[in-house]
């Protein structure tokens, strides 16, 4: 962790979850819809201990980043669709999923695979962004580029959809029938405990800030450079890079629930 966190992150509730990560033996565990392994990494340093990871995504093209990130570090990692996992019943020790929810088709598919693949009195675990609840003006931002984002990907057949409300996310974890279930909220996710820019993320206005939201969605947009609806896009864009000039930025705030099978 970072020696000198800013008082945002400090009283966001990370350092809860933080804590809550660090009381779990890891075991074996399966990062579902990992991208580049981002969580992975969160998960080596915030777990008790683990034995081994396992990073599954039905995007090879980001596998492939994920390989490039672990070079010098263990992990594994393979092409798969969530909704139907290869492995065996009870085979890992941990499952966990981090901004992914929002991606899937089928989620209860997906989530009771997770089950089945989980090891009896073994963790799983969730991050998620959310939909609802307060947010501050420079997330609010956030949330619209967001939408931008999933606009995009709808339109080039990729599922993606908006966050769902913090109830909807907890009604999933209660259909899986965990134990022992705690939910965390923070404004800020674990990560950010680890990240050398945490002092530049606390002002949604420094210019870095705002040049990075501006490149993501110059990048959204020219994924869709050649579509029908662009100018209309385009049009959107236009206004949303304004609000990030003028309001700045800031990550949405996540939630996080951690359970056990059985
Ligand atoms: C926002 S990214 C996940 C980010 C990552 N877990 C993290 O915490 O940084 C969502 C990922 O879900 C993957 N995905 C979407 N549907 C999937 C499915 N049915 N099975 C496996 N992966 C899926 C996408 O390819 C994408 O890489």
């Amino acid at each position: 962790m970072i020696a000198d966190l800013p008082d945002e992150l400090r009283r966001s509730g990370a350092i809860e979850v933080r804590k809550k990560l660090g009381t779990i033996s890891g075991g074996d565990v399966l990062d579902v819809g990992t991208d580049e392994g981002d969580f992975i990494k969160v998960l080596m340093k915030t777990l008790k201990d683990y034995k081994s990871f396992t990073g599954i995504d039905i995007s090879e093209e980001n596998l492939k980043k994920a390989r490039e990130n672990f070079k010098d570090i263990a992990a594994n990692f393979i092409e798969m669709n969530a909704e139907t996992l290869t492995f065996q019943d009870n085979h890992f020790d941990t499952v966990c999923i981090s901004y992914t929810i929002h991606h899937l088709e089928n989620i209860d598919a997906v989530l009771s695979e997770m089950y089945r693949v989980l090891k009896p009195g073994g963790h799983f675990i969730i991050q998620e962004m959310y939909s609802d609840g307060e947010q501050t003006p420079a997330q609010k931002v956030d949330k619209l580029v967001h939408h931008l984002e999933v606009k995009v990907d709808s339109l080039l057949g990729i599922p993606h959809f908006e966050t769902l409300t913090r109830q909807k996310l907890k009604n999933l974890v209660n259909r899986l029938g965990l134990s022992e279930v705690e939910v965390f909220e923070s404004s800020w996710a674990v990560k950010c405990l680890f990240c050398d820019n945490a002092y530049d993320c606390a002002n949604p206005k420094c210019s870095d800030q705002i040049d990075s939201v501006l490149k993501q969605i110059d990048e959204a947009l020219s994924r869709v450079c050649k579509h029908p609806f662009y100018q209309e896009i385009r049009a959107e864009a236009e206004l949303l890079k304004e609000k990030v000039k003028a309001e700045g930025s800031s990550a949405a705030s996540v939630i996080y629930l951690i359970g056990k099978k059985g």
